[in-house]
C-alpha cells in the first residue's frame, strides 16, 4: 500500500480531528459540501478499545468508504495498547495512524497522556515505537502543540523529526495558552527550518485560527508548510473545502437543505447513541448569512430533531 502522506498534492489541507464533531456523519456531510484532501476521526482511546467499554469507544472508529483517505487518531498511557490498536486500525483499512501529543484537557493531562507526553520523552517515543511495531507499513503521524508552559519549537519539534514520523501537525500554541492567544504561525515556520535543517522527509503541517483555503494558502507562502488543517472554521463554513463553491455564496435554500440533511444522517445513524444536544452544536454552521436567520436558530434549538425538520422543510419549501 502507497503511504498516503505522500500521494497527498502539495499543499494539501486537513479537517482536523474534533471530538463530538468529526465523526462519520460529520464527515460525510463535509464530503457532500467539498471533500479535505484527508480527514481525521476524533481521538480514541487506545486503552478503552480493550477495556470493557469497547463498544461504545470503537465506534468512533465508524466510517464509510467515501471518508477516505482517513487516519485514525490515537491516545492513551500504555504502549502495549497502542500496538494491539495499531493492529486494529490496519485490519480496519484506515490510511494511516495518528497520535495525539497535543490535547491540553487538564483530566486527560493529569493521566500523563497527549500533551503531557512533551514533558515524558522517553513514554513518547515508547509509544511511538510500539504503534510503528503494531502499523507495519502504515504511515505514522504525530498531532502536537510547540510546548507546555512555554514554546519549546525546537526542543520538542526536534525530538519529534528524531522518530521519523510521516508527518507531524502542528497546532501554534503552547498548552498553557489553550486557545486565548492567536497561534503563533513564526513558530510553525521555524519547524519547517528545522526539518530541512534536519534533512528529515517529515511533513509539516500547519494549524491554528485559519478560516478559509485562502488564508491557508497564504500561510503556505509565508511558511513553506507542506498542508494546512483546519478545525473551526468548519463550523463557519461547511463548504471550506470546496475550491469552487465558497460557503458566502451557498443560498438560504441550500444550507437549510443541507441542514436537513445533516439531521436526518445524525438520527438515522446514531439513533440514541449520541445526545441530541451534539447535534444543535451544528445549527449555526448552516442557519446563519441571512435575515432571520438568528431567530430560527433559536427557534430550533427548542425543538427535538424531528421537530426540527418539520420546520426546516416548511421553510424550504
Ligand atoms: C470541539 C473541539 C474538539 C477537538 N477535538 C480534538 C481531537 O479529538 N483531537 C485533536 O487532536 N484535536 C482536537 N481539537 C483541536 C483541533 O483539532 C485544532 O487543533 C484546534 O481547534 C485549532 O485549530 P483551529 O483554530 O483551526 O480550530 C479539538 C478542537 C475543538 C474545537
Amino acid at each position: 500500500m502507497q503511504n498516503i502522506w505522500q500521494l497527498l498534492p502539495r499543499p494539501f489541507f486537513v479537517l482536523a480531528p474534533m471530538e463530538d464533531v468529526t465523526d462519520t456523519v460529520f464527515r460525510q456531510i463535509v464530503v457532500s459540501c467539498g471533500k479535505p484532501d484527508l480527514f481525521l476521526t476524533e481521538f480514541t482511546n487506545v486503552d478503552g478499545l480493550f477495556s470493557a467499554g469497547r463498544d461504545m469507544v470503537i465506534k468512533r472508529f465508524d466510517f464509510s468508504k467515501k471518508e477516505l483517505p482517513l487516519v485514525a487518531q490515537i491516545w492513551g498511557i500504555y504502549p502495549e495498547n497502542y500496538f494491539k490498536a495499531a493492529k486494529l486500525i490496519v485490519s480496519m483499512g484506515f490510511s494511516g495512524i495518528d497520535i495525539n501529543m497535543g490535547c491540553p484537557e487538564r483530566k486527560v493531562v493529569k493521566m500523563g497522556a497527549c500533551s503531557a507526553l512533551m514533558n515524558n520523552k522517553s513514554l513518547a517515543k515508547e509509544i511511538i515505537q510500539a504503534t510503528k511495531a503494531g502499523a507495519g507499513n502504515l504511515p505514522l503521524s504525530i498531532k502536537t502543540r510547540i510546548g507546555l508552559a512555554e514554546i519549546q519549537t525546537e526542543n520538542w519539534i526536534g525530538f519529534l523529526l528524531e522518530q521519523d514520523l510521516d508527518a507531524i501537525t502542528i497546532h501554534g500554541r503552547t498548552v498553557k495558552e489553550m486557545s486565548e492567544v492567536p497561534a503563533h504561525w513564526d513558530e510553525i515556520g521555524k519547524a519547517v527550518s528545522l526539518r530541512n535543517s534536519m534533512q528529515k522527509k517529515t511533513l509539516i503541517v500547519g494549524n491554528g485560527d485559519i478560516l478559509s483555503r485562502k488564508e491557508a494558502s497564504e500561510k503556505v507562502e509565508t511558511t513553506s508548510v507542506d498542508g494546512v488543517m483546519i478545525g473551526r472554521g468548519i463550523f463557519h463554513d461547511p463548504w471550506l473545502f470546496n475550491t469552487k463553491h465558497f460557503g458566502d455564496l451557498v443560498s438560504k435554500e441550500e444550507k437549510i437543505t443541507k441542514l436537513i440533511e445533516h439531521i436526518s444522517l445524525f438520527t438515522s445513524y446514531w439513533g440514541d447513541k449520541k445526545r441530541h444536544a451534539i447535534l444543535k452544536k451544528f445549527y449555526k454552521c448552516y442557519i446563519n448569512g441571512f435575515s432571520g436567520a438568528s431567530e430560527l436558530r433559536s427557534e430550533l434549538m427548542l425543538k427535538t430533531p424531528l421537530e426540527a425538520v418539520a420546520t426546516l422543510r416548511a421553510i424550504a419549501q
